[in-house]
């Protein structure tokens, strides 16, 4: 088998201090468990726009559809606020998932031990968590036509439209069945088939490709209200869930922060199987390049460091390399490691972003 090719894409702000951790880890595989990638870097968002006056160059857009997966920062900053929509730094990230046609969009909520008591739910209804939400991410209502705000008479009257095909269903569906394949075995769709339309479409789709293509992963349908009730109560009761675009940006929001700081959140974007059986793929921290804390060596890196996890897991097939890396940052988190952002107590010194990485390495 070829080398695996990595595109590296740090990005703006607390991106390039956070990716930088990433880099020696994968140094780290390379030198002492004998996995090599072909890691290319370059420019997306903001630095890409002071360097070639666009926030995502061709050149970078071509490689990202080449590699076998993308690994990227976050993007932005106040200095760029009043550029044309067009050339603004979140305009290369959104063309990154829109050209890679990245439809399931991954999102764990996993709580390691030592942060439970962090959780604003009690510690023995996150301990040990560890789920998974994959939201269609490029259909459905943030996207159907017809849309807009027109006039009706003497009123304003404001339209979006949910809109699924079968297709956009069933695909986002395969995603979620091979990833619960490689998890708990498990997985519940989410809709509101009892007043939608679309929501009747999407449970028919996904009880089809169930019958067709996994009969092995036992399948449960809720409604999405009730899911977000049960995912408050008892979230240690789903494995995988998949969802539409909107109830999936609601429920992955309220999923990842049962267990603690923006600073912990990897996210993977998955798009259809390329010639060598892997997905199409962009892993990125959840959080944003936080121009309040950039270059002051406070960034938590974990949140990118677990989204290398997840390339690992889902487009490397090192199912174990990956849990040896959550392992090592579950241990960094237990052995009282923690950046600024994890601490509680006043008074207690933070580690820098490089000596969470460290820690990590050491582990
Ligand atoms: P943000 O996620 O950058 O920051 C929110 C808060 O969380 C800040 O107080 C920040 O210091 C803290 N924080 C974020 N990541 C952290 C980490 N790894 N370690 C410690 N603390 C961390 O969101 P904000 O402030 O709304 O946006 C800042 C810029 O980032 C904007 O230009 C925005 O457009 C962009 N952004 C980019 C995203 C991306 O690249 N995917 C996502 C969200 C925002
Ligand atoms: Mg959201």
């Amino acid at each position: 088998m070829s080398t695996p090719s990595l595109l590296i894409l740090p990005g703006d702000g607390i991106g390039p201090e956070v990716m930088q951790q990433v880099r020696r880890i994968i140094d780290w595989y390379g030198d002492k468990r004998g996995l090599k990638f072909e890691v290319s870097e370059d420019l997306v968002g903001g630095c890409a726009y002071d360097k070639h006056g666009t926030p995502l160059h061709d050149d970078t857009m071509a490689k990202a559809q080449e590699v076998d997966a993308v690994l990227l920062g976050a993007v932005g900053g106040p200095q760029y606020d009043t550029l044309d929509f067009s050339l603004k730094p979140e305009r290369g990230l959104l063309r990154l998932r829109k050209e890679m046609d990245l439809y399931a969009n991954l999102r764990p909520a996993q709580c390691f031990d030592a942060l439970a008591d962090f959780s604003s739910l009690k510690t023995d209804v996150v301990s040990g968590l560890d789920i998974m939400i994959v939201r269609e991410l490029t259909s459905g209502v943030y996207f159907g036509e017809p849309r807009g705000v027109i006039k009706e008479g003497n009123e304003r009257v404001g339209i979006n439209t949910q809109r699924y095909t079968e297709s956009e269903i069933a695909r986002v569906a395969r995603s979620a069945f091979e990833l619960a394949r490689k998890r708990g075995n498990k997985l519940c769709s989410m809709e509101k088939a009892n007043v939608m339309e679309s929501g009747v479409l999407w449970r028919d789709v996904v009880t089809e490709v169930h019958q067709a293509e996994y009969p092995d992963v036992e399948l449960s349908h809720m409604y999405a209200d009730a899911g977000a009730m049960q995912l408050t109560r008892w979230p240690k009761q789903f494995d995988v869930i998949v969802t539409d675009n909107l109830f999936g940006d609601l429920l992955s929001d309220l999923a990842a922060m049962l267990t603690g700081s923006l600073g912990m959140l990897p996210s993977a974007s998955l798009g259809a199987p390329m010639e060598n059986g892997r997905p199409k793929a962009l892993y990125e921290p959840v959080h944003g390049s936080a121009p309040d804390i950039a270059g002051q060596g406070k960034a938590n890196p974990i949140a990118c460091i677990l989204s290398f996890a997840m390339a690992l897991r889902y487009s490397f097939d090192q199912g174990a390399e990956a849990d040896r890396l959550e392992k090592a940052v579950e241990k960094v988190l237990a052995d009282g490691v923690r950046t600024a952002d994890l601490l509680q107590a006043e008074g207690a010194k933070p580690a820098s972003t490089s000596e969470a990485g460290d820690a990590v390495l050491a582990a």
